[in-house]
């Protein structure tokens, strides 16, 4: 077939499709193709990407911001802190980010960053800021992480409440 042949198919295939997708549907995808997000061979290499320069890896696993990066592989990644972040919120603790991905749909995933309430210094309007395709390959990426899932982070503690464990003074 000529190029001119096949994108004439091409393009028949495409009103077909369009055709038999309800509009909402559509205009949510068109929307999802236009917003900014990172391209790369695959969405799980994507959200690498992105988890490594949104910086996650800094609170949410142990020791990786203390040694530049350089010490803990990928298997421990994201398993979340014991060391807590202290202060006018009383101690936060970064949260084991593999369990919390095993506890919820993707689509769950996607609405906790885009509604995020949390604690600081948990950095929320930046990940709020994050386009739908983007929080999806983070979602998919973190479910891809080899190892084991690692313990629950400890509960936040409220103003006034002193930590037992390690903790960093903010504010
Ligand atoms: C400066 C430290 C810090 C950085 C950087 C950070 N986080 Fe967090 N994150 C936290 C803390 C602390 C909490 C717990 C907040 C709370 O208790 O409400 C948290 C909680 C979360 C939660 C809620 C988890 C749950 O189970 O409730 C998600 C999701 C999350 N972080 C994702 C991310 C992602 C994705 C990135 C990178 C783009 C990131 N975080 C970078 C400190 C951080």
């Amino acid at each position: 077939m000529n190029r001119v042949g096949t994108f004439a198919a091409a393009a028949s295939g495409l009103v077909l499709l369009t055709a038999c997708q309800p509009a909402a549907t559509s205009s949510a995808q068109a929307q999802a193709d236009t917003d900014p997000h990172v391209v790369a061979a695959t969405d799980i290499a994507a959200g690498r990407y992105i988890v490594l320069v949104g910086g996650c890896n800094d609170c949410h696993t142990p020791a990786y911001a203390q040694t530049g990066g350089a010490q803990p592989p990928e298997s421990e990644w994201l398993k979340g802190s014991i060391e807590g972040f202290t202060g006018p919120w009383g101690t936060s603790y970064a949260k084991n980010l593999r369990l919390t991905v095993a506890g919820m749909t993707e689509d769950q995933w996607v609405e906790t960053l885009a509604t995020g309430t949390g604690l600081p210094p948990m950095p929320w309007p930046s990940v709020k800021a994050m386009s739908d395709a983007d929080k999806r390959a983070v979602y998919r990426y973190i479910k891809s992480l080899p190892g084991d899932a690692g313990e629950v982070a400890p509960a936040a503690l409220p103003p006034g409440v002193a930590p037992s464990g390690p903790s960093v003074k903010m504010g």
